[in-house]
């Protein structure tokens, strides 16, 4: 088993050679933190983000597996923090959203996507969105912050999740709250169907337990923890079949066992 530094540097490499590339390109490629497999698709989580206000094609790299900024009710002047920014997709909706007299800031731990994402922000003009180098276990920003954090498909690959909750609650003004949206397990999923899946999608390897994960938000604080969206993943029948007997997929398929991205709120 690899250790927590190991995931994040294979984390770290996968995402530097996906800024290099389209949305396009990375519905073909791996997204895991295995960095293991090159027929992943990407865009099996995505949602199409072409009709938000202030969405900019080159930051939409086709990664996130939600729609946090539709959830999490930005106001004009808010100061908003994305966790995991990636090429900054989110960051640009939600500059949107809070205009000039507010603050959008990126965190970012690949150097690559930051990169990425500040030269999308200089195309665009913009004094009052940065990116930031860091990671999410150990955000490089004060406490209290945040009027609202958002991230998109992230939290699954942080080994230590319960760190990066704490994190997003300290940095989260009191009164704050934020929208994040990931992929979580339902029900008792077979390893190998985990396997498979993450070959399949991505986004699967680190992901844990929906209940587990909401635990770890209102342990790490926050109050009024509610899921705004849920959807189950469909793994297609040839890849369940390699794991599963014609009966076993059928059982599989009625219950409620699975895999979801969800995008959960909560209140600090
Ligand atoms: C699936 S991509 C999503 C990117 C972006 N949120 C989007 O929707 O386009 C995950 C991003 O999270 C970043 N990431 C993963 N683990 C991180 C950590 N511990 N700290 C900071 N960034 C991290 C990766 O570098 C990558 O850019």
């Amino acid at each position: 088993m690899k250790s927590a530094e190991e995931i994040k540097e294979s984390v770290k490499k996968k995402y530097g050679e996906i800024s290099k590339q389209s949305r396009s390109e990375n519905a073909t490629v791996s997204c895991g933190a295995t960095g293991c497999c090159d027929t992943v698709d990407y865009a099996i989580f995505a949602e199409d983000y072409s009709t938000q206000i202030g969405y900019t094609s080159e930051a939409d790299l086709g990664l996130g597996c939600g729609l946090p900024t539709e959830h999490a009710k930005l106001k004009p002047g808010d100061t908003v923090v994305d966790l995991g920014s990636g090429a900054g997709n989110d960051c640009f909706v939600a500059r949107q959203i809070v205009g000039d007299n507010g603050h959008v800031i990126g965190i970012d731990m690949t150097k690559e996507m930051n990169v990425k994402a500040r030269i999308n922000a200089e195309k665009l003009n913009y004094s009052n969105v940065e990116f930031k180098l860091g990671d999410i276990e150990n955000i490089p920003l004060d406490e209290g912050i945040a009027d609202v954090v958002v991230s998109n498909c992230v939290m699954n690959l942080v080994p230590d999740k319960e760190k990066a909750f704490s994190e997003t609650y300290r940095i989260t003004k009191p009164g704050g709250h934020f929208s994040i949206s990931d992929v979580v397990i339902s029900g008792e999923l077979p390893d190998q169907i985990k396997e498979d899946a993450e070959l399949y999608a991505g986004c699967v390897a680190g992901a844990i337990d929906k209940e587990e994960y909401l635990s770890v938000i209102e342990q790490a604080g926050f109050k009024n923890v509610t899921v705004q969206k849920s959807k189950k993943i469909t793994v297609p029948d040839e890849i369940l079949l390699k794991t599963l007997t014609e009966d076993e997929l059928q059982e599989f398929k009625k219950s409620e066992t699975g895999i979801f991205s969800i995008t959960v709120y909560g209140v600090k």
